[in-house]
């Protein structure tokens, strides 16, 4: 797939020289191109479109993306920009449908964790391969992403606290979760249409507890709670929000388990794998809740500067999507703002 988005861009660029004297040849040539990917995406993904107009659209919207892709992929050399399940939805539809955090956070009136000693951190750390952390899940077209975060925060913390690896129920959070931020309180958990995952602890410390994915699956639409206190599986016990220090977000991961982060995902959409190290990532825009499960010291090496370390990121896209489901980033430059929204929670039997 990489290699069929850089034959595209190199046609897309002769297209420029040639226009004038082959216009209409040139111009049916990559479109003609573009359809053929078109349609083997098609494939691969089993997409179906209802009607021709909704084909030509949905053609329209690939090939802009595969434009996007393309300066994606300039700004952001350490990673592969591409073709991904998502690259027949335009940006905004995208982000309405995949993402879903909630815009404010309240910094100031949060239990704050204590500083933790940093010296002797492992250089490598990965949770999955302590057995703390569940399948990659898919939130499917509803922007519950902070319910996915909750929930593999709490995963990791009740694993780690009690040796057993449970699937948690994100429908739970979709249907009963309705906790409005302690400072700004008109941001509140919403179903798909967004919330917090500091929000979403209080809303399980209050209610008792989070079923499992068992007793209560998720469906990806908002509906009727049907929570039952009885049922509960996993409850908080407490939880922190990190400072924005990324070596205190590194030390609570260790010593807490995966950590609930916010991120910008302005190159999540056409991401395919690599460390994602953009030039440009506004630290301000955190749209989109994943969690943390662990980090590299060696990852990429840009020019005479040496291996650089990198987050590694679970994602809740499925594993059809990025390095099978989850996502590197660059450590230790804020990236996409990836310090700025971090808590860690601790667990209790329900
Ligand atoms: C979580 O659910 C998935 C999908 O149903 C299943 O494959 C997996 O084994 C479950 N994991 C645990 C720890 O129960
Ligand atoms: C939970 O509370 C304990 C005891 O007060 C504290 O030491 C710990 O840092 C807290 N953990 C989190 C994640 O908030």
């Amino acid at each position: 797939m990489a290699l069929l988005f850089i034959f595209l861009v190199a046609s897309s660029c002769s297209l420029v020289v040639t226009f004038a004297e082959e216009e209409k040849n040139v111009l049916l040539q990559v479109t003609e191109r573009g359809e053929e990917s078109f349609v083997m995406f098609m494939n691969k993904y089993g997409k179906k479109y209802g009607s021709r107009e909704e084909y030509i659209h949905r053609l329209g919207v690939f090939l802009s993306n595969m434009k996007r892709a393309a300066m994606n992929q300039v700004l952001d050399p350490f990673a592969v920009h591409g073709v991904t399940p998502f690259s027949d939805l335009s940006q905004e539809e995208f982000e309405a449908f995949y993402t879903g955090i909630l815009p404010s956070y309240s910094s100031n009136s949060l239990p704050t964790a204590p500083q933790l000693p940093v010296d002797g951190l492992p250089p490598d750390f990965d949770w999955r391969e302590k057995g703390a952390v569940t399948h990659v899940k898919m939130q499917g077209a509803c922007g519950a992403c902070w319910a996915f975060s909750t929930t593999g925060a709490m995963e990791g913390a009740y694993f780690i606290s009690s040796g057993k690896l449970v699937n948690l129920s994100e429908q739970q959070l979709v249907d009963c979760d309705h906790m409005c931020d302690v400072e700004s309180r008109t941001d509140c958990d919403d179903g798909c249409k967004g919330g917090l995952m500091t929000n979403a602890f209080e809303y399980v410390r209050e209610a008792g507890g989070l079923e499992d994915e068992n007793s209560y699956p998720y469906v990806g639409t908002r509906g009727e709670c049907k929570f039952e206190r009885e049922k509960a599986a996993v409850g908080v016990l407490n939880f922190s929000k990190i400072s924005m220090d990324e070596d205190q977000i590194s030390a609570n991961l260790v010593r807490n388990g995966p950590i609930a982060v916010g991120v910008n995902a302005a190159f999540l959409q056409t991401y395919i794998g690599g460390v994602s190290c953009p030039l440009i990532c506004s630290k301000r825009h955190v749209n989109h809740g994943v969690l943390l499960v662990g980090y590299g010291a060696k990852g990429f090496a840009p020019l005479r500067l040496g291996n650089r370390p990198f987050w590694i990121i679970k994602n809740s896209w499925s594993d059809r999507w990025g390095e099978h489901g989850y996502y590197r980033l660059c450590k230790g430059h804020g990236m996409c703002g990836i310090h700025t929204m971090a808590s860690a929670v601790v667990t209790t039997e329900a």
